[in-house]
Parts: structure tokens; sequence; C-alpha cells
């Protein structure tokens, strides 16, 4: 194998992961992270970018003799650069490390990836989608519906289109706004209505050349911003790797009813797959859901999940795109590991920027995945919601989290804020 160059589109705490990944791959030759942070500047060059900006992209692509194209997010994989790339002559040479726009619709429309788990008999919470022409039907069947009722935007919401409503009213309410008013934009226009499953969530993970695949480290994240899983929903305070319930029996049924029927439904289908498939799962009474499907890596999963994989990245990238999935055998780390989030005061609603952060060289032991920073006058400072996540290696859980705990206290900005119960079911 030769060398390659890679551009990888993104910003966040997960690029941060895949950056410092592909950087230790002695098959990466050049790497660029577009748009990047303050971090990523640590493994390549960041160049200022749009991911969704398609000729731009190319234009970096061709200036720096692009070799693997790497999206991070679902934004430009759902927007269509897999085809852009593939019915472009100058580009078509370009390994795609994600799905063509159709196999990205498991992730971009709700609709279609329910209609895709019915076809294959995956298990998911059973539902109806409503649109403006069945309105009425909408508001009738949510009138009888169990509660709690989860309402869900067709389309791509930036992670807050899924409504969990209490009773009905609440429910006839949100779907009214998401319907009628476009709450979600086009977005909202189609809403899928679903039962509400309880149990615990976990994300697995796997690489799929189209035929054979190769199952990552699994993660469970948290979502909520307040501690006991309180308050609104974020982007993710924190993630885990192993799931401690995420073993023997209940992995293989995992396999058998959901990771298997998907890689072979896509085949069966002829929608072009060869990427990540993040399976959101949820385990009721020791049985596998799925909840979502998205086309990319989690974040902060991803977080948790390239510290524990001890597989050369860009090797799989490659296996991948020659169709040998199947000779790879996949290592994990038998270390735990954790993830921390640091964020901005009064995230997940609006919060400053430009914080000046200190106290980095207080930090041992983790590892500093840059999320929201930036460098200003020389200076690292907080330029998002999610600053920065602080993942450490343990012997088990309990040891990776003190160590996390132990360096989020050393980085300083105003309005620091983290979750310190992260891990809490499994201490
Ligand atoms: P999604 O964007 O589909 O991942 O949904 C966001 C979150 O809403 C999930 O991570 C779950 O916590 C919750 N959720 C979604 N669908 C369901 C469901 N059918 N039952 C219970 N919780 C759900
Ligand atoms: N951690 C959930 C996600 O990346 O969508």
């Amino acid at each position: 194998m030769s060398a390659y160059n890679i551009l990888l589109l993104g910003s966040g705490g997960r690029e941060s992961a895949i950056a410092w990944k592909l950087r230790q791959s002695k098959y990466c030759k050049e790497l660029f992270i577009a748009p990047g942070n303050a971090g990523t500047a640590q493994y390549g060059s960041n160049i200022n970018l749009s991911v969704t900006d398609f000729e731009e992209v190319k234009r970096i692509c061709l200036e720096n003799k692009i070799d693997i194209l790497f999206p991070g997010g679902e934004d430009a994989l759902v927007a269509g650069i897999w085809d852009f790339f593939k019915n472009d002559a100058d580009l078509k040479h370009i390994v795609v490390a994600g799905p063509s726009k159709e196999g990205a619709q498991l992730e971009g429309s709700k609709a279609f990836s329910k209609k895709f788990m019915q076809r294959h008999n995956i298990p998911t919470a059973a539902y109806r989608e409503f649109t403006e022409e069945n309105f009425d039907e909408g508001v009738e069947y949510l009138k009888h519906h169990e509660l709690p009722i989860v309402l869900k935007a067709d389309g791509l919401a930036a992670g807050k289109g899924v409504v969990i409503a209490q009773d009905h009213t609440e429910a006839i309410g949100t779907f009214t706004t998401m319907i009628k008013e476009a709450q979600f934009g086009d977005a909202s226009k189609k809403v899928v209505v679903e039962a509400f499953l309880s149990g615990i969530e976990l994300s697995v993970f796997v690489l799929s050349d189209g035929t054979n695949y190769v199952r990552l480290p699994e993660a469970k994240d948290y979502k909520r911003i307040g501690e006991g899983d309180t308050g609104p929903n974020t982007g993710g305070m924190g993630a885990i790797s192993p799931v401690p319930f995420a073993t023997g029996d209940f992995m293989q049924k995992v396999t058998d009813r959901i990771i298997d029927p998907t890689v072979k439904g896509l085949a069966a289908e002829n929608i072009t797959y060869q990427g990540f498939i993040f399976f959101g799962l949820i385990e009721v009474k020791g049985e596998p859901y799925v909840i979502e499907y998205n086309c990319r890596m989690g974040d902060p999963e991803t977080e948790v999940v390239m510290p524990r994989l001890e597989n050369d990245l860009v090797e799989l990238i490659i296996a991948m795109h020659e169709n040998r999935l199947n000779e790879v055998e996949v290592k994990h780390d038998e270390r735990a590991a954790c993830t921390v989030m640091l964020v901005s005061e009064g995230y997940p609603g609006s919060y400053p920027k430009g914080k000046t952060m200190s106290g980095f060289e207080g930090v041992h032991d983790s590892i500093l995945f840059h999320a929201g920073t930036a460098i200003k006058d020389g200076h690292t400072v907080t330029n998002g919601g999610r600053v920065i996540a602080i993942t450490s290696y343990g012997k088990n859980l309990q040891n990776a989290l003190a160590t996390s705990f132990e360096n989020a206290a050393h980085i300083q900005y105003e309005g620091k804020y983290y979750r310190r119960d992260i891990g809490y079911e499994f201490m």
C-alpha cells in the first residue's frame, strides 16, 4: 500500500478524534481538515470551507491531490457529496468514505429508514407517517395513541427534530407546528409518529464495504445537559466504551436481527453504501430495537471509539474501497475509555464565544479532542457550545472517568460546565 492524501470534512470533537487516528496511520501522507478547529491543526492543515460547498471541496481536492475524502458529519453526505464525486471525471478516482445520497437517506429521512426497516423485518418502534395531505387523519391517530408519543420531523433538523410528547394536547400541538407552520422547514413537512420505547440506549458502529462489514467498539453517549439525564438534549455531553451490557447474547441479537439485515438489505436494494453505519439502539427487556440510523460516526462516541480501535484507520478505508473488509480483523483495545465534554455556559441555548482558555499544561494522561475552539491573538478561545472533549483510558470505566474528571478541573474558561455523572448507571 502507498500513502494517501486525505481531506476530512468537519470541525467537531468527532473530527478531532478521526484526525488524531488518521495521523497515526503509516498510510496517511498529508492530512487536511476543513474547516477544523484550534486542535485539529496539530494533526494536519486546517482549510476554511463550508462542507456543503461542493465546488470548493472539489477545488481543494484537486489543488492538494486528495486521494481520500472523509466526510465527518451527515450534511455533505445527505446533500449527495458521494454522487457529486462519482459523476465528475476529475474526482471519481477519489475514495469517498461514506454512502451515496440514496444510502445517506437512512439518516436523511426518518420515513425512508422506517420503511427500510419494515421491508427487512428489522426491529423498531411501530409508526405511521403523516403530511399536510393526511393531517386530519394524523390528529385523529394522535388522539388515541398511547402515551408518551414520539414525533419526528422526517428530515435533518440538527438533532432537534424529535419531540417526546407527554400528553395528547402537547402531541397535537407539536404535530401542528411541525406540519402547518413548518417548524423545521422542509424537514418537518413529513412527520413520523412512533411508539415510545423505554430502555437503555447504546450506539453500535460498523464500517461496510457494501457486502462485508467490520464492527467497531460500541459506545454509550449522554445527551441531556443535566446530571441524571435531565434538561434539554444536547449534541452529547460525554460517552463511554465498552458498554457493560453490550455482550454475548445481546450483541448476537444485534448482529443477527439488525446489522446483518441492514447491510444485506442495502445490497439487495442496490443502494451504494461504502461507509460507516451508526445504529442508535435501545435495549428493551433484553431485546434490541433501532431508534435511528446515522450515515456517519457519532459525536461524542467517536472520541471513545477511535481510541479503542487498534487497527490502522486508513487501512480499513482502503479495504472498504477494495471490498475486502472480510479479510480484516478488527482489534479493540481491552481498556475502557470515556470522554467528558466541557461546554459553554448557556448551551444548548445561546452561549458566549471567545472566552480565553487556560490550564492545558495541567492536563495529564488524557487526550484533548478540541470541538468548539479557535485561535485568537495567539490564544486558544472557546468558539462553540461544546468546547473540548477530555478522553481517558482506564483498566475499567471508573478509572477512566476519574482521570477525565480530574483533568476537567484543570482546564479553565469563564462559564465552563460539564456533567460529573457520565457513566453513572455503571458505577
Ligand atoms: P433520534 O434523533 O431519532 O436519535 O432521537 C433523539 C432521541 O430521542 C433518541 O436518542 C432517544 O433518546 C429519543 N427517542 C427517539 N425515538 C424514540 C422512541 N421511539 N422511544 C423512546 N425514545 C426515543
Ligand atoms: N451522539 C449522537 C450522534 O452523533 O448523533
